[in-house]
């Protein structure tokens, strides 16, 4: 995989239109990629289920399910899940994945979603709130879709990550306190696709989350799994050999108010 940054949103959508974030073209190739990842499928993916802890009988949206790795987790615990996503393509691989009977919806988490009230024990929202602009209605959504006392799992891009990456190449006062629009070239399975990204700081996650009703209840900055150092070599080559963390991404446990 290709990560390189580009121009920003604005600029890009005047100098050369086209579909942003399409995740049709890349379906493949990023499934395949995610199975066996360092940061998905040794970091994010198994943080994840140590934060949802037992679900067995809990009924579960994964928002953003892509072609469903986590479904597929969530499930085999004992879950009861729904999943969503804005890419028919990627709900086409995990119709193959999860088989016929899997309840599994194309839904946008800008927009309205498909279910009543007070209709799910948890969410899990992994690697998908940063591509949108506006978490304000996306998070009323799945608040409302919760049962009270319900929980939201996230995991976004650390917001500290990328002001990191620009101080290190020299960039004299890179922005950190500002929502910022990121676009990456991203090629996989030899197809390109432009994926654009919302930043925004630590402070403005925390308070779109209260704003929206939920209570914090955790904020981690989990350990990747002691395998991964083996299985990586190169990825580890230059992080100390004593370091069980890396900065790739920030997840918070959230309690429906
Ligand atoms: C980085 S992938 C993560 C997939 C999955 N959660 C995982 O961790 O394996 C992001 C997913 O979010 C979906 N997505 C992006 N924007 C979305 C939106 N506005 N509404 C619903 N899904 C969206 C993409 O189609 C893609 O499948």
């Amino acid at each position: 995989m290709a990560r390189m940054p580009t121009t920003p949103e604005d600029q890009i959508e005047t100098a050369n239109p086209g579909a942003l974030n399409d995740y049709d073209t890349i379906a493949e190739g990023y499934s395949t990629e995610n199975a066996n990842s360092l940061v998905n499928a040794y970091y994010e993916r198994p943080a994840m289920l140590e934060l949802a802890g037992d679900v067995a009988g809990r009924r579960i949206l994964d928002a953003g399910c892509g072609s469903g790795p986590l479904f597929a987790e969530l499930r085999d615990r004992g879950a009861v899940v729904t999943g969503i996503d804005a890419s028919a393509g990627m709900l086409e691989l995990a119709r193959k994945r999860l088989g016929p009977d899997a309840d599994l919806r194309v839904a946008d988490l800008a927009a309205p979603l498909p279910f009543p009230d007070d209709t799910f024990d948890d969410v899990t929202a992994s690697l998908v709130l940063h591509y949108l602009k506006d978490w304000g209605p996306a998070l009323a959504e799945l608040r409302r879709v919760l049962k009270p006392g319900g929980r939201l799992l996230v995991s976004v891009d650390h917001p500290f990550v990328f002001t990191l990456f620009a101080a290190m190449a020299g960039e004299k006062r890179p922005k950190y306190f500002e929502v910022r629009n990121r676009v990456e070239e991203w090629t996989m399975g030899g197809q390109n696709a432009r994926m654009s990204f919302w930043d925004r700081p630590l402070h403005a996650m925390t308070e779109a989350f209260t704003a929206a009703g939920f209570r914090i209840s955790v904020i981690s900055e989990p350990p990747f799994v002691p395998e991964a150092r083996e299985l990586f070599p190169e990825e580890f080559r230059e992080i100390d050999p004593s370091r069980t963390r890396f900065l790739s991404f920030l997840f918070f446990v959230l309690e429906a108010g």
